[in-house]
């Protein structure tokens, strides 16, 4: 802890920028900032500069601009492997010839370590992916699941500070994602490890970190823990990006008191939290959960508006009901209400009354 009471940066991003060609910046302006031991998400479609970021950490590329801290220390000049960084890739990146004892041994023998102590760190990285009995075979021997709990392991095996992962689940399926996803913050946690992850996967980015960092166009939009990302988005893209999102556009034409109201093309009015708004007349779509949508009135404070919506289709899907209204022209409005003893079904033709507390509905930038 410093005098201010703010854990010390252990992995610091200082206004880094980045460019290949010397011309276009693929990182516009990174600013970043992690204590030890923090489970940190990097999460953004594609070319958004997510790996670049990764790649500098790491000391395979260099910053154009800026600079990149390690324990307080620049590290521009130290080399890969000087760093004391565990990686882990998509595509394994095991060695084809070597069985899985001597892949794990590498690592440790590069860094000088002798037989016997190579050996002890070898089985103890093996038992802690659970592949104790594996390490005489070789990578082809393996399924996929088990060649990534392999390069885990070896990630792992000289007791990195900090791990680096890029998409590491990306080539497996649903259920032995899911586990791994559980698996890699156990132990990443148990471990005390840092660790910095990347995915374009917002449901994996939402449930292993502890705060995200949701990238677009070589730039940080927001970092924040999970609930915050998806209940208080910054902006329109996290909104749309994070989780299932309604949008409506419209024109504010009054705020103040910590609501503004927001008239829709149709000439309804809705109650919206002012969030990147600040005067009457401005541009902006309001972005609304469809769980915090109600169809009961009832439940909505004094004086709230309220909005006419037509019902499109009614989905069963268990514990959740699905409905798609028409809204003000959006004929996509999800809402979704939980599978309850007295909840409504409706049926679709049916015209009913919507509405939400002004807290639930950002005002966000129009883009
Ligand atoms: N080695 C490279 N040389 C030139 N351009 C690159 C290189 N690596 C990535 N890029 C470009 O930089 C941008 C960011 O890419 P990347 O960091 O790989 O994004 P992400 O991992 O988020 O998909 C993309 O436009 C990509 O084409
Ligand atoms: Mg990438």
């Amino acid at each position: 802890m410093t005098d201010n009471g703010q854990a010390e940066a252990f992995v610091e991003f200082d206004r880094v920028q980045k460019s290949y060609d010397g011309e276009v910046l693929v990182v516009k302006d990174l600013n970043l900032s992690m204590p030890k031991g923090e489970f940190l998400t990097m999460l953004g479609p594609s070319g958004s500069g997510k790996t670049t970021c990764l790649m500098m950490l790491a000391g395979f590329e260099t910053a154009t601009h800026g600079e990149i801290r390690l324990n307080g220390q620049e590290i521009n000049n130290i080399p890969p492997h000087k760093r004391g960084i565990g990686m882990v890739f998509q595509n394994y990146a095991l060695f084809p010839h070597m069985t899985v004892n001597e892949n794990l041994a590498f690592p440790l023998e590069v860094r000088g370590m002798g037989k016997s102590e190579r050996e002890a760190a070898v089985k103890r990285a093996l038992d802690m992916v659970q592949m104790g009995e594996f390490g005489n075979r070789r990578p082809a021997q393996l399924s996929g699941g088990q060649q990534q709990r392999i390069a885990l392991a070896r990630a792992l095996v000289f007791q990195p500070e900090l791990v680096l992962m890029d998409e590491p689940l990306g080539a497996l399926d649903k259920q032995l994602r899911e586990h791994m996803q559980f698996e890699i913050t156990r132990l990443a946690h148990e471990l005390g490890i840092t660790t910095v992850y990347v995915t374009h996967d917002q449901t994996e980015a939402l449930t292993m970190s502890d705060r995200v960092a949701v990238f677009n166009d070589g730039r940080i939009q927001q970092l924040a823990p999970p609930d915050q990302l998806y209940e208080q988005p910054d902006n329109s893209f996290v909104a749309q990006f994070i989780g299932e999102n309604n949008t409506l556009d419209g024109v504010v034409s009054e705020i103040g008191n910590g609501t503004a109201l927001v008239k829709l093309s149709d000439g309804s009015v809705i109650d919206a939290t002012p969030v990147n708004v600040s005067h009457a007349g401005e541009q902006t779509r309001v972005s609304i959960r469809p769980e915090r949508v109600e169809f009961d009135m009832s439940r909505l404070p004094e004086g709230a508006h309220t909005l006419k919506a037509e019902v499109k289709e009614f989905v069963y899907m268990g514990d959740i009901f699905r409905t798609r209204l028409s809204v003000a022209g959006n004929d996509d409005f999800i809402v979704k209400t939980r599978n309850a003893a007295d909840q409504v079904r409706l049926t679709p033709g049916q015209t009913v009354e919507i509405g939400w507390k002004p807290e639930d509905c950002r005002a966000l930038d129009a883009d």
